[in-house]
């Protein structure tokens, strides 16, 4: 389940989230890019973006949550809409899928250009982490994964994000 409320104090998590992965994968892979972003939220991944001077113009950031899109702090096309039954014309260059895909079923190949690729995430726990890895896998059986990162975030001094939080990503491409 998700909480629309609880989620806007997580930015400063994310963002440190996001800090750590361009430290392992070159972000400049969406420099540009026509990138579809589904479930974006308040297109968070696009601000850090934008912040390394990645081009993100021609992003198109997808969330359910018309008041998430509407938070943004970046210049991207956005589209209020469920994810799980997108009619999009066209196909693109990338796909971004952070921290959503528990929450929905999404058929990747539909969107995806020849030599696209994939990047998606989900949290996990130390219990969980395997469970959360095959799961991704799974949801990405139809691409090659060429790399993954798993982020173990460190807890913070903020008594609010004193439980650590931890990421696995998977870059995957359409081969
Ligand atoms: C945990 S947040 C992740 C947001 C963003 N990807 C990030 O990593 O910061 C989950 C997002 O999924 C959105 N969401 C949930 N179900 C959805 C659906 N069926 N279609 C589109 N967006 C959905 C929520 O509104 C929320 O913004």
């Amino acid at each position: 389940m998700f909480f629309e409320s609880v989620y806007k104090s997580w930015k400063p998590k994310q963002f440190a989230k996001y800090e750590h992965l361009s430290k392992q994968l070159d972000l400049k892979i969406f420099d540009g890019k026509k990138v579809l972003d589904i479930a974006s939220g308040p297109c968070w991944f696009e601000e850090f973006l934008a912040k390394q001077k990645i081009d993100v113009s021609n992003f198109l950031c997808v969330d359910k949550s018309e008041k998430h899109l509407k938070e943004k702090n970046v210049a991207v096309k956005i589209l209020a809409a469920d994810a799980s039954s997108l009619s999009l014309p066209g196909k693109f260059d990338a796909i971004v899928a952070l921290d959503c895909l528990h929450l929905f079923d999404f058929d990747f190949r539909k969107y995806l250009k020849k030599n696209s690729f994939v990047l998606a995430s989900l949290f996990f726990n130390k219990q969980n982490i395997e469970e959360r890895r095959n799961f991704l896998k799974q949801k990405l059986k139809w691409l090659k994964i060429k790399k993954e990162i798993v982020i173990q975030e460190e807890p913070t001094y903020e008594k609010r994000l004193s439980v650590s939080e931890s990421e696995i990503f998977i870059l995957a491409k359409l081969s």
